[in-house]
């Protein structure tokens, strides 16, 4: 049976890398058999945010974000991961047996301390809780974008270590991205990975003016739209191929090669742009609005699920502790 689990960082508004790299494939999940568990990371949140309040809206504003984009929690388990404490206790036997050498190599912890960040203790385990998080609920597949995959396979050696040491506690769990590079890792409006860190994000509701500004801001060149241009080199079409069927992608990236009287200027490729985020995200918007009126119904969701979680999780907590001595 497929078990498809993920998480994200409740760490302010989710953008569309989150969403295309990661969101719209949890939800699409659902329509597959087999069991879900999605989850807000606020452990995991606690590296880089130090404001309690903010964190608290952030946890909110990423379950509503969940639920307006249609995650079902009949067929889901939606649920805060600090909700089950379980896996902080899997997260300590996972350590003992994880050698300092495969955290020291972690993409996203070098990243940080390239730029700067002084590490916490919590900061350099952060795959370790990963880790947990994933082998608690048996997961099999776990979808994410590129950036998370080195992480997963960070998880298959923590499980291998514990299964090799004391038998198969695990199920050894796979990374699944979309197909699409342009999908598995979105741009940012400078042409860098779209990233919270970076300030180069487009955020999934945004809306009117302040969308317009955004998109107004997307990396582009001072030639004139007369000049024939490769399309591959133009990232307002990336932008756009996230959006527009292949047909009519295809005719703006035409229409950009050709140039001549007939080409779209930068203008005419963010005003398509801006029409395509509306028609796209509309419908979300207006059933946020509805659910940020309801935070109540919200709340209730996320203790359904976090109950539900934590039965599956203190199960392989039990099986783990058994097989490592911790009891009889
Ligand atoms: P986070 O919160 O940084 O990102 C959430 C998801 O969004 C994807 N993503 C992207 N995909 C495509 N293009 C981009 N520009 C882009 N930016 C972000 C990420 O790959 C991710 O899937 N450590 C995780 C959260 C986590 C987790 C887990 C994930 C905690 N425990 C267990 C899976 C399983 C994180 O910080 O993701």
């Amino acid at each position: 049976m497929t078990t498809f689990l993920s998480g994200i960082q409740p760490s302010g508004q989710q953008h569309l890398g989150n969403y295309f790299g990661a969101i719209r494939q949890h939800i699409a999940s659902q329509e597959v058999e087999g069991e879900h568990y999605f989850f807000i990371a606020d452990y995991h949140a606690l590296t880089t945010t130090r404001d309690a309040e903010q964190l608290r809206e952030n946890v909110r504003e990423l379950a509503v974000t969940y639920l307006a984009l249609g995650l079902d929690p009949e067929r889901v388990v939606f649920f805060r991961q600090s909700d089950v404490p379980q896996v902080l206790e899997l997260t300590w036997l996972l350590a003992t047996v994880t050698g300092m050498g495969l955290l020291e190599r972690a993409h996203s912890y070098k990243d940080k301390l390239a730029k700067g960040i002084k590490p916490s203790v919590g900061l350099f385990t952060y795959p370790v809780l990963m880790a947990a998080d994933i082998l608690a609920y048996d997961a099999t597949d776990v979808p994410v974008g590129k950036d998370q995959v080195q992480h997963v396979e960070m998880t298959q050696d923590m499980a291998g270590y514990f299964n090799g040491t004391y038998g198969e506690v695990f199920v050894i769990p796979k990374a699944r991205i979309p197909e699409r590079e342009k999908l598995a890792k979105v741009p940012g409006l400078d042409g860098e990975k779209m990233s919270k860190s970076y300030g180069n994000g487009l955020w999934i509701f945004e809306e009117g003016k302040a969308l317009k500004k955004r998109i107004g801001r997307i990396l582009t060149d001072s030639r004139p739209p007369e000049e024939p241009k490769d399309p591959d080199g133009v990232l307002l079409l990336d932008f756009l191929s996230l959006f527009l069927d292949a047909e009519e992608l295809g005719e703006w990236r035409e229409r950009v090669r050709a140039g001549g009287a007939q080409a779209p200027g930068y203008g005419h490729l963010k005003a398509r742009l801006i029409e395509a985020v509306d028609e796209h995200f509309g419908p979300a918007r207006e059933r946020r609005r509805e659910l940020l009126a309801d935070l109540g119904e919200v709340e209730r969701i996320l203790e359904q699920g976090a109950e539900r979680a934590r039965e599956r999780a203190a199960a392989t907590r039990d099986r783990a502790y058994r097989a490592c001595g911790l009891r009889g």
